[in-house]
């Protein structure tokens, strides 16, 4: 017998015992279960036909001579038959071809459906369908609003009472502190409040319309602890001498001239959210990732704090 057929057996046997190893040893039989028998009876068969397959094959190779016409070329000794193009073979790239065309064209072109592309239309869905249902509301629905934007986004810094976690970022419940209104005086500020490039000048750039010289120390302090009492106390005289030309009488600001220091509005902190703001307490990052009305809620939320 020629010794490839005994390899065979050999093999054959050797696999068809691991298969009953497996299911009979191991796995505890087949039961009687004629999915599983048919699964052993494929298993065989398999073994069987691959083993006698590979068989063929290495005959074939141990004993075919090529034959047919060389081409001229020889690349390194290593020669080309002239052999046709198998027919199946060219069909087959052709058809590839065609196929490949029309799956890019019309199969499933550029712009066809796609997961990626049924989410993000969902989620514009959703979105358009809150916008509309929170667009016009307002009053105490808005403040409830703007709550929940606060609790999500702002929290962290300005803490759960907005009162700015002992100086890490600014104590929403008042306009100012003194220490942000003596920082403004010297250092100037150009944070855009106004929505637009309007500084307000240094110490060296504000004048006490009444005696003419530059604002000293004693009127910063004054004037700081006037405006962050909620414009009462000592230093009216000097706001309304350095200030109010620009701030107005009342420090409520006027459009295009300076913002509203005495109480917080709606245009003011929007302006924060757009622009952020640094100032003698630290940096306020800029929110542009809230919408319109989430800056207009969250907004109303904190001017209704310091109404209170
Ligand atoms: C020439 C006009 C002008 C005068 C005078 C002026 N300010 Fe201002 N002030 C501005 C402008 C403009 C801004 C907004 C600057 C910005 O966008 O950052 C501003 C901003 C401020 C801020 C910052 C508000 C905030 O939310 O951070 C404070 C505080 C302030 N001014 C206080 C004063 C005081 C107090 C005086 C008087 C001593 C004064 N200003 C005089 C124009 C003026
Ligand atoms: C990363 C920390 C941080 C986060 C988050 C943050 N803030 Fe601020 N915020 C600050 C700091 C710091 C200041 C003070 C800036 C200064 O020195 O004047 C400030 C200042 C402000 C001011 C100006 C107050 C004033 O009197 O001039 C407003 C308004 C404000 N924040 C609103 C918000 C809102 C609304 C959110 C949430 C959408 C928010 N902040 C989130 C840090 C933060």
């Amino acid at each position: 017998m020629n010794k490839l057929y005994l390899w065979g057996i050999i093999i054959t046997a050797i696999m068809l015992g691991a298969t009953y190893y497996t299911v009979v040893l191991t796995k505890g039989g087949l039961n009687g279960d004629i999915v599983n028998m048919l699964a052993v009876a494929g298993a065989v068969a398999l073994v069987i036909i691959t083993v006698f397959v590979v068989i063929k094959y290495v005959r074939q190779m141990q004993t075919d001579t090529a034959t047919g016409e060389l081409a001229d070329e020889s690349w390194d000794d290593i020669g080309e038959y002239k052999n046709p193009v198998p027919f199946g073979w060219a069909i087959m790239f052709l058809g590839t071809m065609i196929w490949g065309m029309w799956y890019f064209v019309a199969g499933y072109p550029v712009n066809a459906y796609s997961q990626i592309g049924e989410y993000n239309e969902e989620v514009a869905a959703h979105d358009a369908k809150f916008e509309k249902e929170y667009a016009n509301i307002t009053g105490d629905r808005l403040v409830e609003m703007g709550e929940s934007v606060f609790l999500a986004e702002c929290k962290v810094c300005h803490g759960i009472n907005a009162d700015g976690i002992d100086g890490k970022a600014a104590n929403l419940n008042v306009r100012l502190e003194a220490k942000t209104i003596k920082d403004v005086i010297e250092h100037g500020s150009n944070n855009q409040l106004l929505g637009m490039e309007m500084p307000m000048p240094d110490r060296n750039g504000l004048f006490n319309n009444n005696t003419g010289a530059p604002i000293t120390d004693a009127e910063i302090e004054k004037v700081s602890n006037y405006v962050a009492n909620g414009m009462s106390g000592e230093g009216a005289d000097i706001f309304a001498g350095t200030c109010a030309a620009c701030h107005g009488s009342d420090g409520m600001g006027m459009e295009y001239v300076a913002p509203s220091i005495a109480a917080f509005n709606n245009t003011l902190i929007t302006n924060v959210l757009t622009h952020g703001k640094k100032g003698a307490i630290g940096t306020m990052p800029a929110f542009d990732r809230l919408n319109a009305k989430q800056k207009e809620a969250v907004a109303a939320y904190i001017t209704s704090l310091s109404a209170k």
